[in-house]
């Protein structure tokens, strides 16, 4: 029985920033942000989002009355979670109107969770045949204004459908994954902005991956040249580039070519969002799907995921014929819509939060359009609807 990805889509904010007005701003060299890191835009996350509104809004694409019922496992998987108690999945099952006999959890382990979900997702229908999973990955990625990693901060929510007959891409039975206590990356619980050790978590993310590179090519006996494709967890997108590096050696000459032009395809969005955490790598999947202009039925693709703290996995899955049919974000007219905002604007945007001594407070959310908003708070519950 084949067992995967149905569908996928996306959600973010309608403001972004872009990455030379920052570097400007910040008195570096543009060529550092747009190539030495690899970004050129990032989003930015107004008060009236956050991962709940950013998971709606992505999983409203991909569930509708033909599959509402039949998804009974919702994994809502973030880094940026807005209750230490209730978990971000059940205010989307009230939002989207999920079905009501469905297990509805959150989890976490930085930006690992979102695959943690996929695979429960997988092992669940396996066990399950007929059922669906839904697997939201949704974060903010804040590190704070003028440090090293404000140029990898960025935001969104990837959700995927899990199902039998997968239209996007059939998961291998093929998993290799390890973790490690290491402080790389964290965010003590009374901290909105994470701690990070900038340069050595991007040596942690290379170690962990060549790690597991090496165990999946020794257990399954796969090569490099089995692969199509590779795509990344992307904190930024030169940090996949530098994991591709680590074994391109491996391949072929005209091989490492392919792979080089199809690594291009698949940070095309990441480059435009910046990071997501948990759904960085979903949404580096999504771009290689859309962007690439030479997949076919059958191959095979490498996924990547790394959580700082540390965990990672290598993975493959097989593609889908109708694979296109399962993307249902139209990415066009997201960065139509979306609307450049000035230094100043971002920052001010940055600094504004919700307050934590109990006050209510309304939000004007009338300059966000997104369908699902943050409304404010009311006897510290947070107000959430569609407008
Ligand atoms: P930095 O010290 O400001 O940058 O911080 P740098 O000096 O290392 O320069 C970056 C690159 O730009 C270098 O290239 C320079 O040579 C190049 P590299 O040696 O890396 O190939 N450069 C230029 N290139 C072209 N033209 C120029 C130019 N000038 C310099 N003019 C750092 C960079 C990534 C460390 C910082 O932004 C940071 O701390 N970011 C946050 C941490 C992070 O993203 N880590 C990634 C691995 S951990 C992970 O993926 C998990 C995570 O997603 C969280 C989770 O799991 O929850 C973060």
């Amino acid at each position: 029985m084949l067992i995967g990805i149905d569908q996928m889509a996306f959600a973010t904010s309608d403001k972004y920033v872009d990455m030379v007005d920052l570097a400007h701003a910040r008195n570096q060299e543009p060529g550092k942000f747009l190539i030495g890191i690899g970004q050129t835009e990032q989003a930015v996350i107004p008060v009236t989002q956050d991962v709940v509104t950013m998971g709606a809004n992505a999983a409203e694409q991909v569930v509708d009355d033909s599959n509402r019922d039949a998804i009974d496992l919702v994994i809502f998987g973030t880094e940026s979670g807005v209750d230490n108690s209730k978990s971000a999945a059940i205010y989307v099952q009230r939002l989207l109107n999920l079905n009501r006999y469905a297990r509805t959890i959150e989890m976490k382990q930085a930006c690992y969770a979102g695959t943690a979900g996929l695979m429960m997702a997988r092992d669940y229908i396996a066990a399950h045949p007929g059922k669906k999973a839904l697997i939201i990955a949704a974060d903010i990625a804040r590190y704070g204004l003028e440090t090293a990693g404000e140029v990898t901060q960025g935001g969104g929510a990837v959700a995927m459908i899990v199902s039998e007959n997968p239209q996007i891409l059939a998961l291998n039975d093929d998993s290799q994954y390890m973790s490690a206590d290491i402080m790389d990356f964290w965010r003590p619980v009374y901290r909105t902005e994470a701690l990070v050790d900038g340069h050595y978590s991007a040596n942690i993310y290379e170690d962990f991956f060549k790690e597991v590179w090496d165990r999946y090519r020794e257990v399954t006996g796969n090569s490099i040249n089995d692969f199509k494709a590779f795509a990344f967890h992307l904190p930024f997108t030169k940090m996949g580039l530098k994991g591709l590096r680590e074994i391109l050696p491996e391949a072929d000459e005209s091989k490492q070519t392919d792979l080089l032009e199809e690594f291009e395809a698949s940070r095309v969005y990441n480059k435009r969002i910046g990071n997501l955490y948990t759904g960085s790598l979903y949404l580096s999947l999504i771009s290689l799907l859309s962007n690439s202009t030479d997949l076919q039925a059958g191959d095979r693709l490498g996924l990547f995921s790394y959580g700082s703290g540390a965990e990672g996995e290598f993975y493959s899955g097989i593609l889908q014929p109708n694979y296109k049919a399962g993307l249902k974000t139209d990415f066009g007219a997201l960065f139509e819509k979306r609307q450049r905002v000035s230094i100043a604007e971002y920052e001010a945007i940055f600094n504004k939060s919700l307050p934590i001594d109990g006050t209510d407070l309304e939000l004007d959310v009338s300059d966000d359009s997104a369908h699902f908003v943050l409304g404010g708070l009311q006897a510290e519950q947070r107000q959430y609807f569609a407008h």
